[in-house]
Formats: C-alpha cells, sequence, structure tokens
C-alpha cells in the first residue's frame, strides 16, 4: 500500500512518539514502531529492556503484542520504526530478524504485506516486509 506523504509524516511521528517511552537504560538505544492498520487505527510499542539483558522486547514486537492484546488478527498495512537520532552512522534502522518474524505473524493472518519505513537521520527507507523476511514461514504452513 502506498501512504500520503501526511500519512507517512503522521506514522514516523507516532513511532518516534513511543520512542520516547522507551525503557533502555541498558543499550540507551530507545526504539519505536508504530503499526497503521487497515481501518486507521494506529498502535504503538518501543523497547523494553531487562537488567537480564536478553530479555529485551523490541519496540516492534511490544507493538505487535499490543495489537494481539486488542484483538487484532490482520490488516497491518505499514510499519514505522525509529531509532536514537544520536548513535550510529544515522543509516535508517530496519527491524531485525525476530521482529521481521513477529511481524510476519499478523500480516500473513491478514494476507497483507505491509510497508515498512525504516526511519534513519535524513532518510527514510521503504521496504516492504517480503523484501525484509522473503519466503517468510508462517500460520499459513500450519492449516
Ligand atoms: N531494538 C528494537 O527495539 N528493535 C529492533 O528492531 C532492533 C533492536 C532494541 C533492542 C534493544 O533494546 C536495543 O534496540 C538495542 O539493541
Amino acid at each position: 500500500m502506498i501512504l500520503s506523504s501526511e500519512q507517512e509524516a503522521a506514522l514516523i511521528a507516532a513511532a518516534r512518539a513511543a520512542g520516547e517511552n522507551a525503557y533502555a537504560p541498558y543499550s540507551d538505544y530507545q526504539v519505536g514502531s508504530a503499526l497503521l492498520f487497515d481501518d486507521g487505527a494506529v498502535i504503538t510499542g518501543s523497547n523494553v529492556e531487562n537488567a537480564s539483558y536478553g530479555l529485551a522486547l523490541c519496540a516492534e514486537t511490544v507493538a505487535v503484542s499490543r495489537a494481539f492484546g486488542e484483538g487484532r488478527r490482520g490488516g497491518l498495512v505499514a510499519v514505522a520504526v525509529t531509532g536514537p537520532l544520536d548513535k550510529g552512522d544515522g543509516a535508517p534502522i530496519t527491524p531485525c530478524g525476530r521482529c521481521r518474524q513477529v511481524l510476519n505473524e499478523i500480516a500473513q493472518l491478514g494476507g497483507t504485506d505491509p510497508l515498512v519505513l525504516c526511519v534513519g537521520k535524513d532518510e527514510v527507507r521503504r521496504v516492504t516486509l517480503s523484501e525484509l523476511l522473503p519466503h517468510a514461514f508462517g500460520p499459513s504452513h500450519l492449516v
């Protein structure tokens, strides 16, 4: 799905706002994520770290679990992911491998291939989830 520049800007702003609530005291790397659904709803998440470092939850995974918790089982049309502006080389942040798989679950349930807006300092990279996770394993394999 193609979003208007206003829709993209609003989704990115929602991800950025969510990132401000990130609990990332160990990495100091605050991530925000915003999911846009086909009814216009936006569900956000931010990363939640843990003193047991390996238990960190990524922003995208938090957002997807919130969406499932609200009863959503598809309809995902776009995702925005933002990272801190003062870290790294400013390249667009892309969802980690686990998050790609987690996003795929809700996408495949609804038969969509969401646009993923990977936000960098001066650039937004627009890719589809299937480009990030080709030949995905998903719920359709289990029926
Ligand atoms: N992180 C995310 O929230 N999403 C990603 O897709 C990549 C990484 C978080 C996990 C951890 O809290 C911090 O970024 C540094 O890896």
